[in-house]
């Protein structure tokens, strides 16, 4: 595990960049912190390296954003969800099959449901512009 101590939405932004460059067609990236914690900040610098040019925004009443990068992009919410059949019916699992890249905020949401492969990005507030994120891949294998 890894953990960054970022003291800006630029270096968290940036942090984002940098850790999307191990990220492969089919990764699921699971994002976990409260409200403002920086998910969607850390999502924007993922998307950065994949050259999205749609605008990156908390889909917080769409559930799902597809961006198209160079890779595929799906930017999921599970904070409005209530239940696994919900996820299912927003179709979770093709997303997951799809061969492009998932990153799914209120990762928690998905308990008992989530892949084995993933990794795993911890967000917390430290103060007003200090975010630590940690940052694990976890291997179903192990
Ligand atoms: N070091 C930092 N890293 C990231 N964001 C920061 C940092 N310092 C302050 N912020 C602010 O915190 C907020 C983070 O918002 P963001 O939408 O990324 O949170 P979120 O975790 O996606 O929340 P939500 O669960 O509501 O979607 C932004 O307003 C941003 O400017
Ligand atoms: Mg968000």
């Amino acid at each position: 595990m890894e953990i960054f101590i970022s003291k800006s939405e630029e270096e968290t932004i940036e942090k984002g960049k940098e850790f999307a460059k191990q990220l492969q067609p089919g990764s699921l990236v699971a994002l976990y912190g409260d409200l403002g914690a920086g998910k969607t900040q850390f999502v924007k610098g993922v998307c950065r390296t994949f050259e999205v040019k749609e605008t990156v925004n908390s889909p917080t009443f769409t559930i799902v954003n597809e961006y198209h990068g160079t890779v595929p992009i799906f930017h999921i919410d599970l904070y409005r969800i209530k239940d696994i059949d919900e996820i299912f019916g927003i179709g979770f699992d093709e997303y997951m099959d799809s061969g492009g890249i998932c990153l799914v905020e209120w990762a928690e949401k998905l308990d008992g449901i989530i892949p084995d492969n993933r990794y795993e990005v911890r967000m917390s507030v430290v103060d007003d512009s200090t975010r630590e994120i940690a940052i694990a891949f976890i291997n179903g294998q192990n």
